[in-house]
Order: C-alpha cells, then structure tokens, then sequence
C-alpha cells in the first residue's frame, strides 16, 4: 500500500472518535465565551465611560507591545487562510455523499472557536484609539490574499505537527501579553488575552492528541513526518505579513524582533515548545521503527539542544522599529 493510503486509512481510522475529540476538547456555542462578554456593552447607558475608561487605560501600553498585539490580532484575522488550507488536507472532505465527513466537522468548529478571537482582539485595538485601523485592515486583507505555505502540503501528518505546534506557541503568546497587560495595570485586556490563550491551549491538546494516536498505528512514518517539518523549521503564519505599499513577507521580521524584545514570543520559546512535543509524543520511548524513523528519532531528540546553542547567540536589535499600524507620536 503506498504512504498516502496509509494516511488516508489512519485519518479514516481516528475519524470513528471524531464526536469524542468534539466533546473533549471543543466548548458548545452556548456555553463558550463571545468576544461582547468582554468588551463595554454598546447597549447600554455606560458604554462611553466603559471606552473611556479603556481608552485610559490603555494609554499606559508601550510602542512595542502595540506591534505585537497589533501582528497577533492580523494574525488571528487571516483565519480564512487557515480553514481552506486544512479543509484541503488529505482524509478531509467536505463533499461526501452525505456532505461533511467527522474531519470536515471537526474543523468547522474548531474555526468557529478560532474566529472569536480576531473578532475579540479588533474590536479591542478599535476602540483603543492607540492604533491606525485603516493600516490594520490593510495589512490583514493583504496577508489574506498572500496566504501562506506552512511547507505540509496535503500531508495530515505534517499538517498536525505543524498544528500542534501553533496552537502551543499562540498559547505561549497570547498568555504573555495578558502577563505584560497585567504588569501595566491593564486588568481587562490581560483578561482578554488570557481567554483567548486558554483556547489555544485546548485546541493544542487536541491537534496533539490526534499525533498522538498517529504515533501509535503508523509510529515510523509519523516520526519522520515530524523531523520533516522540524528540519524545514514551522513557519510563522503570519510570516507573510507587510505594510501598505510594501512587498510581501517584508514587515515578518521586525513584528518578529517585537515580540522577541518584549519576551513576547522569543527563540528560546520555539525550543521550549519543541521539548514539550517530544516529552509530550514520549519520542524517546517510541517503539516499532524502521532504521530511517530511528535516525529520525535521533535528530529530533538532540535538536533542542542544538537549538539552545543557536538561539542563545542571538541578539535581538534593542531599537523599535517603526509600524504604520501604530502612531508613535500617540504612545508614551
Ligand atoms: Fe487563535
Ligand atoms: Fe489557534
């Protein structure tokens, strides 16, 4: 049978627990969250002293924190781009006899989830007043028409890798800058961010979990779909985000070095997030696998501490660079 059968039969396999994963670890509409719990009540009498209030508030966030949260909200607003990649996913199909099959359901929802949280954090910056939405909303639309290559092709495996890596590092970011909010006496954004963090946090043992289970029916071949995107590094999905008036991909690095200088999302993090995957998937202990899988293993096993080295030497310019999202002249 050839690899891609395999992986067709093991996502048909995991489908059968589809409900399982959907109860597990997807909240029901009525019961999750909504962006409004969290934001002034446009209904009621207070509204203007709630914005104002936050627009106070919000006077004490520094310029680099702006560019960060500014980059994770477009981030989190390309979603679109993100859905119709994994819809396109081997073992994903949305047009069966009977319409969606349990993995065309499964991303569905977790999308319903995602989609609160670009919803949440735009409305948030909008009524801020610390940032020029127009620059935002342009640099979301682009980032949508440029999509993005995660280098996973229409692999399940290497999609779930790259997955259960994202959602752990939005949950590392997200929950950072609810600590900076805190740490700058803004309560309701930290909050804000924290609830979204908690999300990514859910969606992260999902996506895990579904490795998980691959390691156990089809260990060698997950192995080295693994290494796979570990030797190509897992792209950003923003990592072809830019400015108006300017070319694709150019604006990726320095919203990078932002978020590295206020310790937002650093070098040392995606190493972290490497080990919790390896402990987590107990690569050390995988059984079963053929000479090529265990060199695969191996590589993996030793990559955190070559990335250590790596990322200690880096030094990250201590200057803030410019962002036509965020006014200079506004912020203190
Ligand atoms: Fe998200
Ligand atoms: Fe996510």
């Amino acid at each position: 049978m050839s690899i891609q059968n395999v992986r067709l039969e093991v996502m048909q396999f995991l489908e059968k627990n589809i409900d399982s994963f959907v109860e597990n670890y997807l909240i029901p509409v009525e019961k999750i969250w909504q962006p409004s719990d969290l934001l002034p009540n446009s209904e009621k009498d207070t509204f203007l002293d709630e914005v104002t209030e936050l627009r106070e508030i919000a006077k004490e966030l520094p310029y680099d924190f702006w560019v960060v949260l500014v980059g994770d909200t477009i981030t989190e607003e390309a979603l679109p781009t993100y859905e119709s990649w994994l819809m396109d996913v081997e073992g994903v199909d949305q047009k069966t006899a009977n319409g969606d099959n349990g993995w065309a359901k499964w991303l569905r929802q977790w999308t319903g989830e995602e989609n609160r949280h670009g919803d949440l954090l735009n409305k948030y910056l909008y009524l801020s007043g610390r940032v020029n939405m127009r620059e935002v909303e342009i640099t979301t639309q682009h980032l949508i028409n440029d999509g993005f290559d995660p280098g996973t092709d229409r692999d399940p495996y290497k999609n779930f890798v790259f997955t259960s890596f994202q959602e752990l590092a939005t949950y590392v970011s997200h929950n950072r800058v609810a600590q900076l909010a805190k740490k700058f006496g803004d309560n309701k954004l930290s909050k804000i961010c924290k609830i979204i963090a908690g999300d990514e946090m859910r969606h992260h043992l999902a996506y895990s979990e579904f490795v998980d289970r691959i390691f156990k029916v089809d260990p060698s071949q997950m192995m080295l779909a693994f290494e796979y995107m570990m030797k190509k590094k897992i792209t950003m999905p923003a990592h072809l985000i830019r400015e108006s008036g300017e070319s694709i991909g150019s604006a990726f690095e320095k919203f990078s070095e932002s978020a590295q200088r206020i310790g937002v999302y650093t070098a040392m993090d995606y190493v972290d997030i490497l080990e919790k995957l390896n402990a987590k998937w107990e690569i050390d202990k995988i059984g079963n696998l053929t000479d090529e899988a265990e060199k695969a293993r191996d590589y993996l096993l030793k990559l955190p501490a070559r990335m250590t080295r790596i990322a200690e030497r880096m030094v990250v310019p201590s200057e803030e660079k410019l962002f036509k999202w965020v006014q200079p002249a506004l912020i203190k």
